[in-house]
């Protein structure tokens, strides 16, 4: 089996993008950097491995689905087998998963099925759990609903504040993302209904 071809969608700092490209997955080739954000850091890093980038802000289209039809468009060439979102702060339509069956991958800062969507660091804080952690999971049509290959927990101590915690989260998220990736790349795992288990 040939490299995966992959696509890291980041909007922001692209930590996530670096730990991924720092662990040099030898089951895939980071095809393209994508981001909807024209001053993501992640454009920066990308540019540094000589990653290609491609950029389409999501301000300049009227509709989410007319956007993920540009995107589908400039992807097509790129030839992915994978979408990785690290830190892709849009929501994802039909248009763009059916397009992408199976094969777009999101990282979340809480155990899933808790804290779905925004800023779930902190209301993990604020709601007073003792564990919350991160989720590496396959995308479909809901917002962070999809079959789960990976989770590690992470430990809220009284003296964490919203920042400490995010410390730690990110770097369980540095950790487990590249693990996922390569289970994923290497043909290890197959998603039975709902469940992400081990090929036998
Ligand atoms: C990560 O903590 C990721 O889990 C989170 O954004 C951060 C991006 O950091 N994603 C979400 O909240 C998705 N809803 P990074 O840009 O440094 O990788």
């Amino acid at each position: 089996m040939g490299k995966m071809r992959v696509a890291v969608f980041a909007s922001g700092s692209g930590t996530n993008l670096q730990a991924i490209i720092d662990a040099d997955i030898q089951t895939i080739e980071i095809a393209v950097v994508f981001t909807n954000n024209p001053d993501a850091y992640a454009i920066e890093r990308a540019k540094k491995h000589n990653i290609q980038v491609e950029i389409i802000d999501h301000k300049n289209y009227k509709t989410r689905e007319e956007y993920e039809k540009h995107i589908i468009k400039v992807l097509g060439p790129y030839k992915l087998n994978l979408i990785v979102l690290a830190g892709f702060m849009r929501i994802l339509s039909t248009v763009f998963v059916r397009a992408y069956k199976n094969k777009i991958v999101n990282i979340h800062p809480a155990l899933l099925p808790s804290f779905p969507g925004i800023n779930a660091g902190r209301r993990a804080l604020e709601y007073g759990v003792k564990y919350t952690g991160v989720t590496v999971h396959f995308v479909d049509e809901g917002v962070d609903t999809g079959p789960i290959i990976l989770q590690s927990v992470v430990e809220i101590k009284d003296e964490d504040t919203e920042d400490t915690l995010l410390e730690k989260i990110h770097e369980v998220e540095h950790r487990i993302y590249p693990k996922a990736i390569e289970l994923i790349s290497s043909g290890e795992i197959e998603v039975i209904g709902r469940r992400v288990i081990k090929k036998s």
